[in-house]
């Protein structure tokens, strides 16, 4: 039985499925801060396995005691957090209270339960402004803003307990820039508001939600003068946690990042979005946002020769998913 917090949001909906669909048994542990059951109602049907569903927070170490022991997990896969860089710099406490303690509460619950196996979704974002490329996990590590920190505090505080206790079992997983859904158009990313990222908007725009797209910037040191991003599809990122669930069968503490390897331009995407929806994408060049690197894509040979896995979509096929996805549920989740 695999405990999934933040199950129910956009990377872990798919990694359900993907689980499910291998065979395993899933419990999702969600507060629906950022999500909604009918995700987890869509991979129930799509896999036509049942999820058992705790509604919680990860704060509340009991409730977590409770449901690691009522349901024998053997791991856990942890994806609750909150995650918009902006809100985190208008709000720090709130992303330390959330993704900090509610971590060490998750954690100090596994540890009372004898349960050491942890995947960690950690980003890219750990890296700060990129010293060199590809990012290889080796690059020195930074943050400018909460959200990141809270992720670099994490992965020392992982780092810590593996120390101290080397009988654990975790995985730290550093995510470049997942994008798109599930081939079926029935789970994807359901933003609430306007979208930060870039995916997001470009399909609404796409789809005539939003007027045009703002670019970022086109005086960056790249070929085309506009941010380069590996962009990863989400199903092969979700696959990817369970090639490190494969991995957890001895004690260790890794990291890897998980990406394609290929950068590619806000223009690249652009251009592949339009081919993808046969639809025309109205844009305008603004300047740059604060905080946003020129570059950033990774060196995914490790999780090659680690986990034995490799990103294997392209960008035409993670932007018709998104588009697909975005054509069935205009309004996300709450279409129906
Ligand atoms: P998401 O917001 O769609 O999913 C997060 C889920 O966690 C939501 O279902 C939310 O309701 C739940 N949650 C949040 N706080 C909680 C709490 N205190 N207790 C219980 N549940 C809680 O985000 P996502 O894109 O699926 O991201 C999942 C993880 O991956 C996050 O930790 C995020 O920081 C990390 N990550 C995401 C990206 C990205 O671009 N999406 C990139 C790098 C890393
Ligand atoms: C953002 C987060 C990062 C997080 C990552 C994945 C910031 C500063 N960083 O990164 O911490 O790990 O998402 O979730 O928010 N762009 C536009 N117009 C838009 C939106 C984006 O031109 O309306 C450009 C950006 O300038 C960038 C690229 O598109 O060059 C990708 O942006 P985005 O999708 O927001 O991801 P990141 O900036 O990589």
């Amino acid at each position: 039985m695999i405990f999934v917090t933040g199950g129910a949001g956009y990377i872990g909906s798919h990694t359900c499925l993907e689980l499910l669909t291998a065979g395993q048994e899933v419990v999702v542990f969600d507060s629906f801060c950022n999500s909604h059951r009918e995700s987890l109602r869509r991979v129930e049907e799509l896999t036509g396995k049942p999820i058992i569903l705790v509604e919680g927070d990860i704060r509340d170490q009991p409730a977590i005691e409770n449901a690691l022991r009522t349901y024998k997990c053997s791991a856990v896969i942890h994806f609750a957090g909150l995650k918009a860089v902006g809100e985190s710099v208008e709000q720090p406490l709130a992303y330390y209270d959330n993704n900090v303690i509610g971590t060490h509460r998750l954690l100090a619950a596994m540890a009372s339960c004898g349960l050491r196996r942890l995947v960690f979704s950690s980003s890219a974002t750990v890296y700060g402004e990129p010293q060199h490329l590809p990012l290889t996990e080796d690059h020195p590590l930074s943050a400018t803003n909460p959200y990141g920190r809270s992720k670099l505090i994490i992965e020392e505080m992982l780092h810590d307990l593996y120390r101290s206790d080397p009988t654990w079992q975790i995985a730290i997983l550093r995510y470049f820039n997942p994008v798109g859904a599930h081939s079926s158009g029935r789970i994807g990313e359901d933003p609430q508001g306007i979208p930060n990222n870039l995916m997001p908007f470009v399909a609404q725009v796409a789809i005539g939600r939003r007027e045009q797209l703002m670019i970022w910037g086109n005086d960056y040191p790249t070929p085309d003068g506009t941010g380069m991003r590996d962009y990863i599809h989400v199903v092969d990122l979700a696959r990817g946690h369970l090639k490190a669930l494969e991995c957890l069968d001895r004690p260790q503490c890794f990291t890897t990042n998980l990406g394609t390897g290929i950068g590619y331009s806000v223009l690249d995407v652009v251009k592949s979005f339009e081919q993808a929806s046969g639809r025309s994408i109205p844009y305008q060049l603004a300047p740059r946002r604060p905080g946003d690197v020129a570059s950033c894509y990774s060196d995914p040979s490790k999780a090659k020769q680690y986990l034995n896995w490799a990103a294997e979509k392209d960008l035409l096929t993670m932007c018709v998913d998104a588009w697909r996805w975005q054509t069935q549920n205009p309004n996300g989740y709450q279409t129906e």
